[in-house]
């Protein structure tokens, strides 16, 4: 399927869920959550692709889209707050219908610039292989795009690419959504295993020459944040080791100290010791004798 036919029927499909949700009664708070919890999945997927794909080839290969694609990253970024917001609030909650209208509002007028001004370029200046070869890449990082939205993440390349894919995998894991393991970014893959410390896996792009400067630069961009994320565990695990070090001696003068204030603490219970049974002993000699005399005395007493 064409790029452009592949987002125009996204833009159906939200659509389709504004109208229901236009049309649910005040009080159909379960099926609001329901219809509002699939606009926000449709719209974060969506979002992610144009961003990922659509948008750096429109302004790399049609430069007449240059403002055209600044302007829909900013209406993306509010949507995307809105989107955010939804996701935590109570249906019953005053605002949220309100807030709902402003999605719709806001979206509606994103698709009609899209669908009447950015397209259309698009459309004239591609070939048809190249608008297929979009469309492919666009379906296939569907697979594995955030699902949830991530309105403080980057949303242009090279950095989106790579915190899309992360993204996407980790909305997908908590969504419990299988298929993680099947998606087709290669690049997200390449990270992984950077990150693992094992070798690049070697994949051949294949397709256009578009297909595979895209493929290219997508690789690139992986490339350049895995060193950053490399470099980042790398001075984690320093970090832990200097931390596990101070721990280590930390332990040992603890234990040393321990085992010197057990020794002190036996002394001065040993010497008490011996000082109270030193003075029960004198006690008891002096409690003997004078027990003895005031026998005695008692005896001479009963002579007399
Ligand atoms: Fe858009
Ligand atoms: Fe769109």
């Amino acid at each position: 399927m064409d790029a452009i036919t592949l987002l125009r029927n996204d833009h159906k499909t939200v659509e389709a869920l504004f109208k229901r949700f236009e049309k649910a009664g005040d009080a159909a708070y379960v099926e609001k959550r329901e219809i509002v919890d699939r606009i926000i999945e449709e719209l974060s997927v969506h979002a992610a692709i144009e961003e990922q794909i659509f948008y750096p080839a429109a302004r790399s290969l049609v430069p007449a889209t240059e403002d055209l694609t600044l302007e829909s990253l900013e209406e993306h970024h509010i949507v995307k707050w809105v989107l955010s917001e939804l996701e935590g609030l109570d249906p019953k909650a005053e605002r949220f219908d309100a807030k709902v209208t402003v999605l719709i509002e806001n979206v509606r007028h994103h698709v009609e610039e899209e669908q009447t001004d950015f397209f259309p370029k698009v459309r004239d200046a591609l070939s048809r292989n190249a608008l297929g070869d979009l469309g492919d890449a666009m379906a296939e990082a569907k697979k594995t795009a955030p699902t949830h939205p991530h309105p403080r993440s980057p949303d242009a390349p090279p950095a989106n690419g790579v915190v899309g894919a992360i993204a996407g995998v980790v909305d997908r894991v908590s969504d419990n959504v299988s298929g993680v393991a099947q998606g087709g970014l290669a690049a997200g893959q390449d990270l992984v295993a950077r990150i693992m410390g094992s070798k690049k896996p070697k994949t051949s792009p294949t397709g256009s020459s578009l297909a595979r400067g895209t493929a290219k630069a997508t690789r690139t961009a992986a490339n350049a944040a895995g060193r950053g994320t490399v470099a980042t565990v790398r001075t984690a695990k320093s970090g832990a080791a200097s931390t596990a070090g101070a721990a280590r001696t930390g332990t040992k003068a603890t234990a040393t100290a321990a085992r010197k204030a057990v020794g002190t603490a036996a002394t001065a219970a040993k010497k008490a010791s011996t000082t109270t049974a030193r003075t029960a002993k004198a006690s008891a000699v002096k409690t003997k004798t004078s027990a003895k005399s005031a026998v005695s005395k008692t005896a001479a007493a009963a002579k007399r």
